[in-house]
């Protein structure tokens, strides 16, 4: 039997649940928050979800209007969350759009792009020269042991370029540890290392105390080049500095050698070029030192001269630069001033 005010306390108990469950919904800040409040007050375990599955126990009669004042109240609350639902995914759209907001009208940060040093890329030109006839690279280290640097090379210990004044000795002096003052050193490293023939290029820095000035740095750049292996002459080393002047310098320019003194090398050479676009017109400079390896430095590294004879020379790479573009002052090498860069092409 149901009680005579049943649909009555039922249509209070639809009113109260309905009344709450639009309160929740007008209060939600997110679309979480509305499906949080969609849960409690429609989803299973609501109270309209409990008063509906009550319908059962209802007399056949009562069912029909009691189905239909919950099933009105459910729609209204169906509804609600509809129209919040849709004023929330709005409100958070804009904000989403606001925070990623794009300004087209503003001006592309200006940033210039660096490019290699135009000494990098004429050492590795360099190189390549010598690759390019089958050579190999080798390096050294350019903090160097006084014997490689100086006695290896057959440089007397009171020899003037072994002082104080030329060169940059590193503490602890027992160590016996220099700033490799040139790359020859590299001849010595690679006649210990290497099997017989060789033949290698060994660009890198050097150290002297030099005052900067127009034509001297106390850190700069040369290539050494050591060829040995059996019937090597001088004429193989006056070829080799042929060939790579004319690529430096262009077909017209010519190379001299003039007797001179080194102590790994005997005969020594100084070596000119001469080219039409040299600076203050075509005339003939210093450019290296050459010569055939001085048979004691072969016989310090093991090597037979009465089989093996070879060549050697050496030059700067900041003197190559300047007298192939007619630079007025070495200072422009290093003051790191990319309009200088600039002028050789921005290689990266
Ligand atoms: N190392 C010498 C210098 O710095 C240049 C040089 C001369 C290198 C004669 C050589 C050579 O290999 O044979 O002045």
């Amino acid at each position: 039997m149901t009680p005579p005010d049943a649909s009555a306390d039922l249509g209070a108990r639809v009113d109260a649940a309905v009344t709450a469950a639009l309160a929740a919904i007008e209060t939600t800040a997110t679309t979480a928050d509305l499906q949080a409040a969609k849960a409690a007050h429609n989803g299973q375990g609501s109270e309209l979800s409990a008063l509906n599955a009550s319908l059962r126990d209802l007399a056949p009669e009562d069912r029909k209007a009691a189905g239909q004042t919950i099933g009105a109240g459910r729609a209204r609350v169906a509804e609600a969350l509809a129209e919040r639902q849709a004023q929330l995914v709005a409100v958070e759209e804009a904000a989403q759009l606001e925070a990623e907001r794009v300004d087209v009208t503003a001006l592309p940060r200006l940033r210039a792009a660096g490019g290699r040093h135009p000494l990098s890329m004429l050492v590795d030109e360099m190189s390549d020269v010598f690759v390019g006839m089958g050579w190999e690279v080798a390096e050294g280290p350019e903090l160097e042991h006084e014997w490689f640097n100086f006695d290896a090379l057959n440089v007397d210990p009171d020899h003037p370029a072994r002082g104080e004044s030329d060169t940059f000795y590193v503490a602890p002096a027992d160590r016996h540890m220099v700033l490799r003052t040139q790359t020859s050193p590299v001849q010595m490293r690679s006649m210990l290392t290497r099997d017989l023939p060789i033949y290698i290029v060994a660009p890198g820095r050097v150290y002297r105390t030099d005052d900067i000035d127009a034509t001297h740095l106390p850190v700069f750049t040369q290539i050494e080049g050591l060829a040995v292996d059996k019937g090597i002459t001088m004429a193989n080393l006056r070829g080799t500095l042929e060939h790579l002047a004319r690529i430096m310098f262009g077909d017209e320019a010519k190379i001299r050698l003039r007797p001179n003194y080194f102590p790994f090398t005997e005969p020594s050479a100084e070596m000119d070029v001469w080219h039409p676009g040299m600076r203050g017109g075509p005339r003939w400079v210093e450019w290296g030192g050459c010569g055939m390896v001085n048979p004691n430095v072969l016989r310090a590294a093991g090597i037979d001269p009465e089989v093996y004879s070879g060549f050697a020379f050496g030059m700067g790479v900041e003197r190559t630069l300047q007298f192939r573009y007619q630079l007025d002052d070495m200072r422009d090498m290093i003051e790191g001033d990319v309009r200088f860069t600039e002028q050789f092409g921005m290689v990266i």
